[in-house]
């Protein structure tokens, strides 16, 4: 699991000082080197921009130091990470950062420079990236590992298609992770999810080859309770109501919530923080044949609500709501969902930001905070209270497909908060979890949303 591109330097000697610079700053810098350097970067055409770097030769033929693009003010606005693009363009080496940052703008480079090694290598190896980074003495070496390898794990399983990514596999993945923190994973399969009341679980994958199961992972014996829950929907055909084939081409990334929790449950675990963990994953494919469940039927949940199926493909609501309502017997005092939910929110923010709801107020302004600490940005969206009778039809208690498809976030997220009931914290983020095209520290592919964020805040939240 461990991924070994995403780590520092190890050999600390004969590093290169790496000067890392925006437009606004490279004249005064150079006003402080000699006239040979001054002329070689002006030659070179360096100027600070996103992107750029340069080396700087000694008179042995070796590098006296390197220079690398912060991007301008302005840049940094739309972009996050873009040290990252520079470091690409570095040649071989071991680098140290030369320049006198503050703590925040440090800990974005080493991190933005760790995830731009990311690469999925499962089915095609990639060029190895040889410039080294050694982490600045401010920061906790071994906290940024740790983080860029929860969201490596993530990126791997999204990434890997559903051939590989089923949910024989996923439930693997959970275990390996479970493995590597001593932590224990219990699973409920097939018919078991109908004698274990999780109907709901059953309902959705019955249709796959694979059956469907309940993951249930438990970590940590002190300290505040926390669940996560994250949608395992390891292929989303639409079931009967199928998906056209624009639509249908990504969604092996349908399990990129419970990608997303275990990503954040691994940095939770590695860091070891004082807090029991749950972590409920329903994986399951949303498939087609003859025992596919059905528009119209009506689904009886754990929790006995009845939901009404009018549109099969939106499958994910069902599948956490049974997971949600297991949780909520046992409330946590935090309780955090991440799924793919709807294609609606994709439209609503686009692929950069993550949308979440919660109606607890300290924990929104703390995962606020913490999102533009760890450049992982998020934003509320309301839990709207008026909109609850969009998702009751006439004839069982809940729509899992309201018509018109006005609100389609918001009418899933009311939708999984009607599970949840005595929780007091609870909240909900409908993730993309797919970068469209490459950016400084994500590559195109997979990518966890709100987990950085969500790991930053809870200190605070919990009170840890
Ligand atoms: N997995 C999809 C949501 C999705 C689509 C996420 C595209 C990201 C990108 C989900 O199961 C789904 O199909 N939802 C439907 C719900 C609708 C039928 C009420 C949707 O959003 O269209
Ligand atoms: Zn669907
Ligand atoms: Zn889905």
């Amino acid at each position: 699991m461990t991924n070994s591109a995403l780590t520092f330097a190890k050999d600390t000697k004969d590093a290169t000082l790496l000067h890392i610079l925006g437009p606004e700053e490279v004249e005064a810098w150079l006003k402080g080197q000699s006239d040979m350097v001054a002329s070689w970067v002006r030659a070179q055409g360096f100027g600070g921009q996103v992107g750029q770097s340069c080396m700087v030769p000694d008179s042995h033929g070796g590098f006296a130091l390197a220079l690398a693009g912060a991007g301008s003010e302005a840049a940094n606005t739309r972009g996050r990470f873009l040290l990252a693009s520079a470091a690409s363009g570095l040649p071989k080496g071991v680098y140290k950062i030369a320049s006198d940052h503050p703590e925040d703008v440090l800990r974005e480079h080493a991190l933005g420079w760790l995830l731009s090694r990311y690469s999925f290598e499962r089915y095609k190896s990639a060029p190895p990236h040889e410039a080294q980074l050694i982490c600045p003495d401010a920061l906790d070496e071994e906290a940024l590992v740790q983080i860029a390898q929860g969201e490596a794990l993530t990126r791997d399983l999204i990434n890997t298609p559903a051939s590989d990514m089923g949910p024989e596999a996923l439930e693997a993945a959970a275990r390996g992770l479970a493995d590597t923190h001593g932590a224990k994973l219990s699973v409920t399969k097939g018919a078991e999810l109908l004698a274990q009341n999780l109907p709901m679980i059953h309902a959705v994958g019955r249709a796959s080859v694979q059956a469907p199961r309940l993951l249930d992972m438990a970590w940590g014996n002190s300290g505040p309770t926390v669940v996560l829950v994250g949608k395992g929907v390891c292929f989303d055909t639409g079931g009967l109501n199928i998906k056209p084939g624009a639509s249908m081409g990504l969604m092996k990334k349908d399990m990129g919530g419970s990608a997303a929790v275990l990503g954040l449950a691994h940095m939770i675990m590695a860091a070891g923080l004082n807090l029991r963990l749950r972590v409920l994953i329903p994986a399951v494919e949303n498939a087609i044949d003859g025992s596919a469940f059905r528009p119209q039927d009506i689904l009886a949940s754990r929790k006995g609500l009845t939901v009404e199926i009018n549109n099969t493909d939106a499958e994910g609501r069902l599948v956490l709501a049974d997971a949600l309502a297991l949780a909520d017997e046992t409330p946590p005092d935090l309780m955090i969902c991440m799924a793919t939910l709807t294609g609606a929110a994709r439209v609503a923010v686009g692929p950069d930001l993550a949308p979440y709801y919660t109606d607890d107020d300290r924990l929104a302004h703390a995962i606020e905070a913490a999102a533009g600490r760890a450049k992982d940005p998020v934003w509320r969206m309301p839990f709207h209270n008026p909109y609850e009778a969009m998702i009751e039809p006439g004839i069982a208690d809940l729509d899992n497909a309201p018509k018109g498809g006005f609100a389609g976030s918001i009418t899933a997220a009311l939708f999984l908060r009607r599970f949840v009931e005595k929780t007091p914290s609870f909240m909900h983020v409908d993730m993309y979890g797919w970068q469209p095209a490459s950016a400084p520290a994500r590559q195109k592919g997979g990518v966890g949303q709100a987990t950085r964020a969500i790991f930053e805040a809870l200190p605070e939240v919990l009170e840890l």
